[in-house]
C-alpha cells in the first residue's frame, strides 16, 4: 500500500518540522493539492510551494490539480516538481484528454486522472489505457476533513476488475475522508494509493501513516 499524506491538512507553523518526521513514517508520496478558486471553491498553493516542498523532501510529489485549465496548469505544475500529475476528467474536452496525456508524458511525468463522486466511472473507460493513475474522489474537491463518500468503494472494485480484465497498467488511487475504517474498507476493495490529510495531520503522524499500511 501506497500512503500519500495530503499536506493540504499540515500545520504551516511547522512545515518543516511535519515534512522531517513525516520522512521517518512509512510514506512514500506526498499530496500536494492544487485548488484554483474556479473549478472548486477553494484557493490552495502555486508552483513556488511545490518548488519549496520539493527541496525539503525526498517523497514523490503527487500532484492533483483542481483547476479549470488542466492544460496549462499540468506544464506549470510538472516543472515545479510533480512526478505525477493528477487532473479532473470534468475539467476538460474529452477529446483533448489524450493529447494531454501524451504532454504529461513527453516532459517526464506520470500522468493520473480523477473523478468526482457523482461522475459516473464508465466516462473514463475509453481513456483507462493512457493513464498510469486513476484518482477516486471520496469527497467533493475543495476542502480537507469531510466525511468518506462510500460510493468510491465500487468505483475501486470495478477499475480493479477493468484493470486485470483488460492488462492496464494504472494505481488506483482514493482521496478524501481516509482513516484507518475508511483506508481498511479501500483496501479489501483493492486500492493501491491512499490520500489521507486530517488522519496523518491530526494524529501522530508515524502512527497514523503506519495504521493505513
Ligand atoms: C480534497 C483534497 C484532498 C484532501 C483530503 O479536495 O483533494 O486531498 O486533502 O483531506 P482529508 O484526508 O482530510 O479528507
Ligand atoms: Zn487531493
Amino acid at each position: 500500500m501506497i500512503i500519500s499524506p495530503s499536506v493540504l491538512s499540515l500545520d504551516y507553523r511547522d512545515t518543516k518540522q511535519q515534512l522531517a518526521v513525516l520522512s521517518q513514517s512509512k510514506a512514500q508520496w506526498l499530496h500536494f493539492d492544487v485548488m484554483d478558486g474556479h473549478f472548486v471553491p477553494n484557493l490552495s498553493f502555486g508552483p513556488d510551494i511545490l518548488k519549496a516542498f520539493k527541496k525539503s523532501c525526498d517523497l514523490f510529489m503527487d500532484v492533483h490539480i483542481m483547476v479549470s485549465d488542466p492544460e496549462y496548469y499540468s506544464e506549470v505544475f510538472i516543472k515545479a516538481g510533480a512526478d505525477l500529475l493528477t487532473f479532473h476528467y470534468e475539467a476538460i474536452d474529452p477529446n483533448k484528454i489524450e493529447k494531454l496525456v501524451t504532454k504529461i508524458h513527453s516532459l517526464n511525468a506520470k500522468a493520473g486522472i480523477a473523478i468526482k463522486p457523482k461522475t459516473s466511472l464508465d466516462v473514463l473507460k475509453p481513456y483507462l489505457h493512457l493513464f498510469d493513475l486513476v484518482l477516486v474522489m471520496s469527497v467533493e474537491p475543495g476542502f480537507g476533513g469531510q466525511s468518506f463518500d462510500e460510493t468510491a468503494l465500487a468505483k475501486i472494485a470495478a477499475l480493479r476488475e477493468l484493470k486485470l480484465a483488460n492488462g492496464y497498467d494504472y494505481l488506483i488511487e482514493v482521496d478524501g475522508g481516509i482513516n484507518e475504517k475508511t483506508g481498511a474498507q479501500c483496501k479489501e476493495h483493492g486500492v493501491d494509493v491512499l490520500v489521507a490529510g486530517s488522519y496523518v495531520f491530526k494524529n501522530d503522524i508515524i502512527k497514523a501513516v503506519e495504521s493505513l499500511c
